[in-house]
């Protein structure tokens, strides 16, 4: 198989002058807590996306997805959202870069240079919709590149920040900041731990002595995901604003305990119509019980991420094993963006006491879970949890022993 830089110098005719690398993430604790001003606790592992560069002067932009076998050209200006996926993911960073350089008039000449276009390959080893964040590996490793050529002067958390955008804007999924937070910033052998209200982050080593991070994928892709996904962030802006008739103080998730939510869960009115009602009205004793849930899960899981780091910072990670099947039933009962499948591999190792924690990881509904097992033990539990997932479901396992590893940088 040839390599990205000479799959890009048959495809363009000239080697490229920039090459990207950009990681996958995983993430520990803090799950649908980023876009409600909670804690995530996130690393960048060793599954990357690879970008090959080179500026070209005719406007035009000439993407190339080497997995995919895919190319498309487009013009450097103006960008729309694009019917192909992954075309977003690049075209929408450089539309947010776009709108940075046109709000500083000092820019003009760095702007003209971003008009005349360029070439772009792309690979990677992250696999597609498996909850590891490939969509924005990719946006993060554009991000990095267009602020390495055209020498924009951004800093990481810019850089995250504009990527977010992008995968709002063109690929219509109103994600938080984890995934490009954590694909930019990560480290090796550390997990970070991100306030998402002040977005200030620390880095902690994780040290698992006997232990190891492995992957489960369920092989379903997350494609409910996106819609679901927005609901999940609708349903929670509109259990902060009634949380916030009751309790004026409120602000953000930051300011809400268990105790008031259950208080105000308790007025619930359970009418079967209230329940399936997504239009949800704004008497307390009239919101449908699932709003509740959904925040109530919020709630316990930011406090459990600061616990959690607790645990981390004292060694005990049987305590903290114990918090990520805690989320796991919070995720699946409360929060509802589990499926059957990842319930069966988690419940496949929940009394296994060479497996100290493990739960559904990321958006939900298909993906990975995230487990923590006794390195002498992965074979024989991978191949144990293997076939009974295969019996329940039908369905092949995939298995990724993982490493923590550096984040976005120059190849
Ligand atoms: C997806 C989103 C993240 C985060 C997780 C759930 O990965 O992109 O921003 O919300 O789901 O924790």
């Amino acid at each position: 198989m040839p390599s990205i830089q000479e799959k890009f110098t048959q495809l363009f005719g000239h080697a490229p002058s920039l090459m990207v690398q950009s990681p996958g993430r995983i993430n520990l604790i803090g799950e649908h807590t980023d876009y409600n001003h909670g804690f995530v606790l996130p690393a960048a592992i060793n599954k990357y996306v690879q970008i090959a560069f080179e500026h070209r002067t005719d406007g035009m932009i000439h993407m190339h997805a080497i997995d995919l076998n895919e190319t498309v050209t487009v013009p450097a200006h103006p960008l729309q959202p694009h019917t192909i996926t992954w075309v977003n993911y690049i075209i929408g960073v450089v539309a947010q870069v776009h709108a940075h350089l046109t709000s500083q008039a000092s820019n003009n000449e760095t702007l003209s240079k971003l008009n005349q276009g360029f070439d772009i390959c792309i690979q990677g080893d992250i696999p597609i919709g498996a909850g590891l964040s490939s969509s924005a590996a990719v946006e993060s490793a554009v991000i990095f590149a267009l602020n390495e050529w055209y020498a924009l002067g951004l800093t990481k958390m810019q850089m995250a920040l504009m990527a977010q955008k992008a995968e709002h804007e063109f690929a219509g999924v109103k994600c938080g900041i984890m995934d490009m937070f954590a694909s930019i910033h990560g480290e090796a052998n550390q997990v970070m731990l991100l306030d998402c209200q002040d977005l200030s982050f620390k880095y902690y080593p994780l040290q698992l002595n006997d232990y190891c991070i492995v992957l489960f994928d369920t092989s379903i892709k997350h494609a409910l995901a996106s819609s679901e996904y927005n609901t999940r962030r609708l349903e929670c802006e509109k259990g902060i604003k009634i949380l916030q008739q009751t309790y004026p103080a409120i602000q953000t998730f930051r300011d809400v305990s268990v105790q008031q939510v259950e208080e105000c869960l308790s007025l619930c009115k359970d009418t079967k119509e209230n329940i399936n009602s997504s239009s949800v009205t704004t008497h307390p004793s009239l919101i449908s019980t699932k709003v509740y849930q959904r925040c109530k899960y919020v709630v316990e899981e930011i406090e459990r991420v600061q616990l959690a780091v607790k645990d981390l910072l004292v060694g005990d990670m049987k305590a903290f094993g114990q918090k990520m099947f805690a989320t796991h039933r919070g995720l699946s009962e409360l929060y509802e963006v589990s499926c059957p499948e990842l319930d069966v591999l988690v419940n496949a190792v929940k009394n296994n006491e060479h497996v100290l924690g493990a739960r559904m990881m990321g958006g939900g509904f298909g993906g990975c879970t995230i487990n923590i097992i006794k390195a002498t033990e992965v074979d024989h539990i991978m191949n144990a949890v293997s076939s009974l997932y295969t019996q329940q479901t039908k369905r092949p396992l995939k298995v990724y022993p993982v490493q923590i590893e550096q984040g976005t940088h120059i190849k």
